[in-house]
């Protein structure tokens, strides 16, 4: 779909690391390259026809991306550097400040380092206790098995909408509601949905959502840390500094900008922040519904002609998004990621930063195939052809 739109696209490239970073069409290069060429300036600072577009562009972003995630208002919108940032801000922020001693935040194996690594930190620092809901036979995260490991003592569900390994789609909606029933939080990491599902706000109820830029079309450095407005309110900011104060004085007094400013400290990522916004409505065009059908029809293409080739391992072939890891049987998943560039087949080995995913699938590392809308059944055919013959990997790499 729409290949000729990704000027990085132009060889013969098969890029199938989708997961870690996805390519920019030419709408988002150009948006970012007319405000460096055009009116590169400052944000709110400035009365002067450059600053008064720039204005226009940054804060006309909140709005897309409010429209995006059907928020209900643009103060739930914060740019933050990424994902990663917003879900720090979410645990450090907000429930360092509400959690006590012994409160319990579920959690599960299946989860990226920084959803995980930030309650582990507050379990050190401030004595809440992380546990992990079990993962099914097939290494994905069910209701049931959430509903079994929620305590009286949960206060927090964290869950990704979809895996960045695994690559199952978690059922936010239900799973929230039976959180909201019994006074639970529930925060979502939707990293690697955005782009490719739909995700609604209002729809799935969550508490709070973190996602980037980089991962649904737009650039690096920026993503979005979406949260209700009156938990907003009650967070603290993790910088602070510029644009995001009314007033300081010497004898430290001192008042905060209304959300969603007062989280934006310092001159932000505008370019990106621009950037971003184009991302949204390149995928708000195409249709989140279009990229998921046509992915999962290329997964499904994969796994069917994969099982028929003797030494190839799958480990998620039952997932509903276009994530597929395999190994070579004998073979370490990096060798197979060198093996296969040779053929221009771009694919990620390692194990893609969840580190607690070995215990379930008994292996620490896997070549991930992740999709996005640009990938044809040609790529897919092209990995086969190379996996087909991967006895002579050695010959290859060596
Ligand atoms: N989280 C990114 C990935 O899964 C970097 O590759």
């Amino acid at each position: 779909m729409n290949r000729e739109d990704f000027p990085a696209l132009k060889g013969n490239v098969a890029y199938f690391d989708n997961g870690a970073t996805s390519l920019k069409p030419k709408c988002v290069i150009d948006k970012i390259d007319e405000y460096y060429r055009d009116y590169s300036s400052n944000i709110h600072r400035g009365e002067y026809t450059f600053a008064v577009r720039t204005n226009k562009e940054y804060d006309g972003t909140r709005e897309i991306i409010r429209k995006f995630l059907n928020a209900k208002s643009e103060k739930e919108i914060v740019f933050t550097s990424g994902s990663t940032a917003s879900l720090n801000m979410i645990a450090f922020g907000f429930f360092k400040n509400i959690l006590k001693e012994k409160d319990e935040v579920l959690l599960n194996k299946g989860e990226h380092a920084s959803l995980v690594l930030p309650y582990l930190v507050l379990q050190k620092e401030n004595g809440i206790k992380c546990h992990f809901a079990p993962l099914s036979e097939n290494f994905e995260l069910t209701f049931e098995n959430i509903k079994k490991s929620i305590t009286p003592k949960t206060k927090v569900v964290a869950l990704s909408y979809i895996t960045n390994v695994i690559g199952d789609i978690r059922d936010v909606k239900k799973i929230t509601k039976y959180c909201h029933e019994r006074g639970i939080y529930v925060v979502v990491d939707a990293s690697q949905a955005v782009g490719h599902i739909k995700v609604d706000v209002e729809d799935l109820d969550c508490d709070f959502l973190a996602f980037s830029g980089h991962k649904m079309l737009g650039p690096t450095g920026v993503g979005v840390l979406y949260a209700k407005e009156n938990l907003l309110k009650m967070m603290s900011p993790m910088f602070y500094g510029g644009g995001m104060n009314q007033y300081f004085e010497e004898d430290g007094s001192f008042e905060l900008k209304d959300i969603p400013t007062r989280f934006e400290a310092g001159t932000p990522p505008i370019a990106e922040v621009i950037g971003l916004g184009e991302a949204a409505k390149y995928i708000m065009n195409v249709g989140e519904e279009n990229i998921h059908k046509h992915e999962l029809e290329l997964k499904k293409y994969l796994v069917e002609n994969l099982k028929k080739i003797d030494n190839i391992i799958l480990y998620n072939e039952t997932s509903e998004s276009g994530t597929l890891v395999f190994n070579v049987e004998g073979v370490f998943s990096q060798d197979t990621a060198i093996y296969l560039n040779h053929y221009d087949i771009y694919v990620r080995a390692g194990n893609h930063c969840t580190k607690m995913l070995k215990d379930d699938l008994k292996i620490k590392n896997t070549v991930r195939v992740s999709m996005h809308l640009y990938n044809t059944k040609k790529d897919c055919d092209k990995l086969i052809e190379a996996l087909k013959n991967s006895k002579d990997i050695f010959k290859v790499i060596l």
